[in-house]
C-alpha cells in the first residue's frame, strides 16, 4: 500500500509481481492480484506477470494486494485462485494464507441469505462474510469502521489464517490481520518517530515472509496472533490487538525490527537453480553455523568466546542450560527433512547427555496428545519456524509447561519467538523447496547442543574432543566431496532415471541418511523410493529385492559396519548387487572389496556421528540430476512448498 507520494500504478504492480516472484517458494499452484479497482487471477505467477499489463495511472494513493496459492481446498486453477470478492462488484476483496477450519457451516449459512459461491475454497467464504457483516451488524454508538467490521469476522471465523483486506465501501483503506498463519509488515520510510509518533505517509508491505520486503526495506513488525493493522485513507497505521477486551491501539508498544538478509541471499546469482546454489553453499553455511559457537583451540585473544576454546559455546541456550540439563528427557519435535536431521542427532545426544531422547513428528505426536511434564524438553526443528504441526505441537508442549526450545532458521518466525529459548541454524535463506544446506546445518546445531549439555561430564570429555576438532574440519571435507562427486552422480542419475522405484538402506549414523535420501529423490524425481533401516530389511523388504531393483546403500566406517555388510550379503544373495549403488568412507577397504562388482562412491573419513553429513551430498545431488534428467521443476516440485502453514 502506497500513501501520500504520487507513483504510478505500474510501481506498484511491480512491487507487487515481484513479491510474488520471492514467495512463490511458498507456493506455486495459481496466483493473483487486485490493484485499486480491478482483479487479476491467473494459472502462475509467470503468467500473471504477461497478463497483467494495466493502464497506468498517476495516484497519490494505492492499494493493491497479491497471492500464490500452495491448494488446500480445491484445486489448482484461476477459479479457485485469490484474490477472491464478496460479489460481482467486487466490494470486498480478500487474499488469505491458512485454512478456515469452520468454512463449511458458514457456506451453507451465506448460501441460506442467497449468496452464490464461485470457487470451491473456504477463503470465499470471507469475501461473502464480510459484505454480509457489513449488511447486517450495526454498532451501537459508532460508525462501523474497516477495523471493527474485521473484527465481526475474527469473532465468526475458525482456523488459521493471515488475511488481506480491502473494501470499495473503504476506498483506500487496508486491513490486515492474522492468528497462527505468519505476517510480517515492512515499514518504508521507517524511523521510529516517523510511524509511531507522526503517523506516517509512507509505503507499506505486508508479506507472509520477510523474503517479499528486503528489497524495500529492513524495518518489520511481526504480528503476533489476533493482531489487526488498519491503514486509513489517510495512509496511517494503527495496530490493534483483537485478544484485548479494550481493543486499543497498540502501535506505540509494538517493536521495530531490522531484518539482517541480503538481497543477494534470495538470488539464485549465476546457477540455474536455487537447489544447486544451496547445496554449493554448504561450506559457507556449515561455517556459519558454527561461528561463534565452535570455538577453535588457537582462537585470538581478544575474541569474545575467548572463555570456550576449544570448546562449544551456545549463547541462546545459556540463560536455560541449568534446566535443560536437569531435564528427565529430550524431545525433539518436526517435520519432513527437519524431522530427519533429528533422527541424525539423537543418538550422539543418547550417547552425550545420557538422557532419553525420543524423536516426533509433529503431527503424529499431537494426534497421540503424548504425555508431558514440566521436567521435560521438547526441541522444535524447523527451517522455516512455521511449519503448522510443529507450532501446534509447540503450543501443546507449553500449555503442558514443558521447557520449549527452538532450532529454526527463519530469524523472527513464530517458532523462533514462542519458544522460551533457542538456536539459529544461520544457513542463509533457503528457498528450494527440496530442504539441502538447512539439512546439514540442523546435525551440526543438535551436536553442538549435545556438546554444550556435556561440557561438564568429564568421561565425555575426549569423545567431545573428537567431535569438536571433526566440526572444525568439516566444511572443507564438504568442498571436497562435492568437488569429487558432482559429476559421478551426473552419470549415475542418466543411468537410474527411467528406474520407477529406488530402495535405501542404511542404518546406526546413516538411518537418517537413507531416509533424507529417499525424501529427496521422491520428492525431486517423483520417482518411488522407500528409506530403510538396515536391520529391518530382513522383515519384509527383501521380497523386493531381485536383479532389476535399484539398491543404495549407505555403508559408514563405524560400529554398524558389520551390520551392514550383512545386509549387503542379505541382498547379494538375491540378486541385488546387479543394480546397486554403495555410499561408503574413503579408506574402508572391506567395502572397497565390492568395488568391481557395484557402483562405489566414496566420501571423505570424518568421526562417526558427522558421517552423514558428507553421506547426504551424494543424494543432494543425484535427487538434483534426476529432476534435471527427467525434464522436472527443481526448485518447485510438483504439489509440494516450501512452509508448510497449515495441518
Ligand atoms: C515442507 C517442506 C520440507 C520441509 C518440511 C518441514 O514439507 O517442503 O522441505 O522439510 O516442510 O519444514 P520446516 O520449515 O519445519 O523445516
Amino acid at each position: 500500500a502506497n500513501y501520500g507520494i504520487p507513483v504510478s500504478q505500474h510501481a506498484i504492480l511491480r512491487t507487487l509481481l515481484t513479491g510474488l516472484r520471492r514467495l512463490e517458494y511458498r507456493g506455486y499452484d495459481s496466483a493473483g492480484l487486485a490493484l485499486d479497482g480491478a482483479s487479476i487471477d491467473d494459472q502462475t505467477v509467470e503468467t500473471l506477470i504477461q497478463s497483467s499489463l494495466t493502464k497506468p495511472r498517476s495516484l497519490s494513493n494505492h492499494v493493491g494486494i497479491a497471492h500464490t496459492r500452495w491448494a488446500t481446498h480445491g484445486a489448482p486453477s484461476v477459479i479457485n485462485s485469490h484474490p477472491h470478492v464478496s460479489d460481482a462488484d467486487a466490494q470486498f476483496v480478500v487474499v488469505h494464507n491458512g485454512i478456515i477450519t469452520n468454512f463449511k457451516p458458514l457456506k451453507e449459512m451465506l448460501l441460506s441469505k442467497g449468496y452464490h459461491f464461485d470457487s470451491e475454497t473456504d477463503t470465499e467464504v470471507i469475501a461473502k462474510l464480510l459484505k454480509y457483516l457489513y449488511e447486517t451488524v450495526r454498532e451501537p454508538d459508532a460508525r462501523l469502521t474497516f477495523p471493527r467490521l474485521v473484527m465481526h469476522l475474527m469473532h465468526a471465523i475458525d482456523g488459521a489464517y493471515a488475511l488481506l483486506l480491502r473494501s470499495t465501501a473503504y476506498p483506500n483503506e487496508l486491513v490486515a490481520c492474522k492468528v497462527g498463519s505468519p505476517l510480517v509488515l515492512g515499514l518504508k520510510p521507517a524511523t521510529h518517530e516517523e510511524i509511531i509518533k507522526e503517523g506516517s505517509k509512507a509505503n507499506f508491505f505486508f508479506s507472509s515472509d520477510a523474503s517479499a520486503l528486503v528489497e524495500h526495506t529492513d524495518k518489520v513488525v511481526y504480528f503476533e496472533d489476533n493482531d489487526i493493522a488498519h491503514i486509513s485513507n489517510e495512509g496511517e497505521l494503527q495496530m490493534f490487538n483483537f485478544g484485548d477486551p479494550a481493543t486499543r491501539a497498540i502501535t506505540s508498544n509494538r517493536s521495530i525490527a531490522t531484518l539482517d538478509m541480503e538481497l543477494e541471499q534470495i538470488m539464485k546469482g549465476s546457477y540455474p537453480h536455487f537447489m544447486l546454489k544451496e547445496i554449493y553453499e554448504q561450506p559457507d553455511s556449515l561455517t556459519q553455523t558454527m561461528r561463534g559457537r565452535v570455538i577453535s583451540h588457537d582462537s585470538s585473544p581478544d575474541d569474545v568466546s575467548r572463555n570456550h576454546r576449544g570448546d562449544v559455546h551456545l549463547g541462546g541456550l545459556s540463560q536455560r542450560i541449568g534446566d535443560f540439563r536437569r531435564s528427565s528427557r529430550i524431545i525433539f519435535v518436526a517435520c519432513g527433512t527437519s524431522f530427519h536431521s533429528c533422527l541424525a542427532g539423537r543418538q550422539v545426544m543418547e550417547e552425550l547427555t545420557e538422557l532419553p531422547v525420543s524423536i516426533e513428528l509433529a503431527s503424529d505426536f499431537l494426534d497421540r496428545e503424548t504425555p508431558l511434564f514440566r521436567s521435560d524438553v521438547c526441541v522444535f526443528v524447523s527451517q522455516s519456524g512455521e511449519t503448522a504441526d510443529t507450532l501446534e505441537a509447540l503450543r501443546y508442549a507449553k500449555k503442558c509447561q514443558a521447557l520449549t526450545v527452538g532450532v529454526v532458521n527463519v530469524v523472527g518466525s513464530s517458532i523462533a519467538r514462542l519458544t522460551d529459548c533457542g538456536v539459529h541454524l544461520n544457513a542463509g535463506a533457503e528457498i528450494g523447496v527440496a530442504s539441502t544446506k538447512a539439512y546439514t546445518s540442523q546435525i551440526l546445531v543438535l551436536i553442538i547442543i549435545a556438546l554444550q549439555l556435556s561440557a561438564d561430564s568429564r568421561a565425555k570429555q575426549g569423545r567431545r574432543r573428537e567431535i569438536h576438532d571433526a566440526l572444525l574440519t568439516l566444511p572443507n571435507l564438504v568442498t571436497k566431496t562435492l568437488k569429487d562427486l558432482d559429476g559421478r552422480m551426473k552419470g549415475i542419475a542418466e543411468r537410474l532415471k527411467e528406474n520407477t522405484s529406488i530402495l535405501l538402506f542404511g542404518r546406526g549414523f546413516h538411518y537418517a541418511t537413507c531416509m533424507e535420501g529417499a525424501l529427496k529423490i521422491k520428492e525431486l524425481s517423483y520417482i518411488h523410493t522407500e528409506g530403510i533401516h538396515a536391520g529391518e530389511l530382513k522383515h519384509g523388504p527383501l521380497a523386493l529385492i531381485d536383479e532389476n531393483m535399484p539398491v543404495i546403500l549407505f555403508a559408514g566406517k563405524d560400529a554398524c559396519s558389520g551390520k551392514v555388510q550383512n545386509a549387503l550379503h542379505q541382498v547379494t544373495a538375491r540378486g541385488g548387487i546387479a543394480n546397486m549403488l554403495i555410499v561408503g568412507t574413503e579408506g574402508d577397504s572391506e567395502i572397497e572389496k565390492f568395488s568391481d562388482k557395484v557402483e562405489l562412491v566414496q566420501v571423505p573419513k570424518t568421526v562417526d556421528c558427522l558421517q552423514c553429513v558428507l553421506a547426504i551430498i551424494p543424494m543432494q545431488l543425484l535427487s538434483y540430476h534426476l529432476a534435471v534428467a527427467r525434464g522436472l521443476n527443481v526448485d518447485q516440485p510438483r504439489s509440494l512448498a516450501k512452509s508448510v502453514t497449515v495441518q
